[in-house]
């Protein structure tokens, strides 16, 4: 192992929504099937300050000490021994750290095991930019994986709602570039652009059209669509979702029936949303399909993404980089709390650990 310091500093908090404090703990080699990482960035997403309010996930985890953060990009400074063969000191790495009742990545170091998502970081990426990747990514491409199979030679048609959004980057993007579709991309006027020159053929303005009469009438010679994501929440669409989509096609929600920026979102709301249950089961069996998902943990997704990185064809988009987030007395949690609660950032928020 190189040499490293005897404890290192992590944002962390106890009671569900109370202000983090530095924790500061000992470094302990890494396990057999771990890799020691010094963090440089860590990036903020929803689910974070989800998680730091839900007193279900605080009664859980009980008194002890949960951190903040899922995203990272670092430098490997450890290696178990039964990663050597992959792995080695001084890889510049990103990747997908999450335990939501446990530790966080707004900390100098993390152990990440051989089951956590993680990837060689591209000499084209800082790592502010890497560290923005992960979690979303691995929303965007679970949410693909329900794209039905080409039946013609015509591009798949997907909708991506929230398409300036942390995940709807991805998702329009990535609907591009892997999987060769035609993309409408729902988002306000001022992103309008935006979303445009990250690919989208076509953009609705949220703020000014009726968005379910322009997709039903942009359906060129009444013929549906494949795939629907939604990344904002709510019930807007479904009085018209398959009249949108045609049977083989599927709605797919990260977030659910909710609206709410601060409470949690994903399957977790079939318990709390029946009527999603009931769509699911509707979508199961007449068709479009329904589901609320969760990320797809694969490696494979970001070596993908990486590779596209490498060869100029995906872009990070990084809205701003905060310091100052494992300094004392410092209102760099309250500033990046503050930019997910609004729901108004257009790409993503990153930290800076260094
Ligand atoms: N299930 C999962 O595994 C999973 C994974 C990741 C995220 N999520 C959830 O998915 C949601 C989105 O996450 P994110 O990281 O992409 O969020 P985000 O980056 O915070 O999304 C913000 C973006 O949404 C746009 N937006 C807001 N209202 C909109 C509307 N009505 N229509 C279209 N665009 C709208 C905003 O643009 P304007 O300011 O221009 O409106 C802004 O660019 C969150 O609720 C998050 O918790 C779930």
């Amino acid at each position: 192992m190189s040499k490293l310091p005897e404890s290192y500093k992590s944002l962390t908090y106890t009671q569900p929504s109370t202000d983090p404090h530095l924790t500061y703990t000992q470094i302990t080699p890494s396990g057999p099937n771990e890799l020691l990482i010094k963090v440089e960035a860590a990036a903020i997403n929803p689910v974070d300050i989800q998680l730091w309010g839900n007193p279900v996930v605080g009664w859980l985890a009980g008194k002890k000490e949960k951190g903040i953060g899922r995203d990272y990009a670092g430098t490997i400074v450890g290696v178990g021994g039964n990663l050597k063969s992959k792995w080695e000191e001084g890889t510049e790495v990103f990747g997908l750290f999450s335990r939501p009742t446990a530790e966080g990545t707004f900390s100098q170091y993390v152990k990440v095991t051989d089951q956590d998502p993680i990837a060689r970081k591209p000499e084209t990426w800082s790592f502010e930019e890497a560290a923005s990747v992960s979690l979303v990514v691995l929303t965007a491409y679970a949410c693909l994986e329900w794209l039905p199979e080409a039946k013609s030679a015509q591009k798949r048609r997907v909708i991506v709602s929230g398409a300036s959004g942390g995940v709807g980057i991805w998702a329009v993007q990535l609907a591009k570039k892997v999987f060769n579709c035609y993309v409408t991309g729902i988002c306000s006027s001022r992103n309008a652009d935006f979303v445009r020159e990250l690919g989208a053929d076509e953009v609705i303005d949220y703020s000014k059209q009726d968005v379910p009469k322009t997709l039903l009438d942009s359906r060129p010679n009444g013929s549906k669509y494949d795939l629907y994501i939604d990344c904002v929440g709510g019930v807007e669409m479904f009085n018209y979702w398959t009249e949108i989509l045609h049977t083989d096609g599927a709605y797919i929600t990260i977030v659910g029936d909710k609206t709410s920026r601060t409470s949690m979102g994903g399957p977790a709301t079939y318990f709390t949303y029946p009527v999603q249950l009931v769509r699911f089961l509707r979508g199961y069996f007449f068709g479009p399909r329904y589901a609320n998902i969760l990320l797809s943990s694969k490696s494979a997704y970001l070596e993908q993404t990486a590779s596209l990185a490498e060869k100029g064809e995906v872009k990070v988009v990084v809205q701003e980089v905060i310091g100052g987030i494992l300094d004392e007395g410092s209102d760099a949690w309250k500033k990046v709390w503050a930019h997910m609660e609004s729901g108004r950032v257009r790409g993503k928020i990153v930290v800076d650990i260094k």
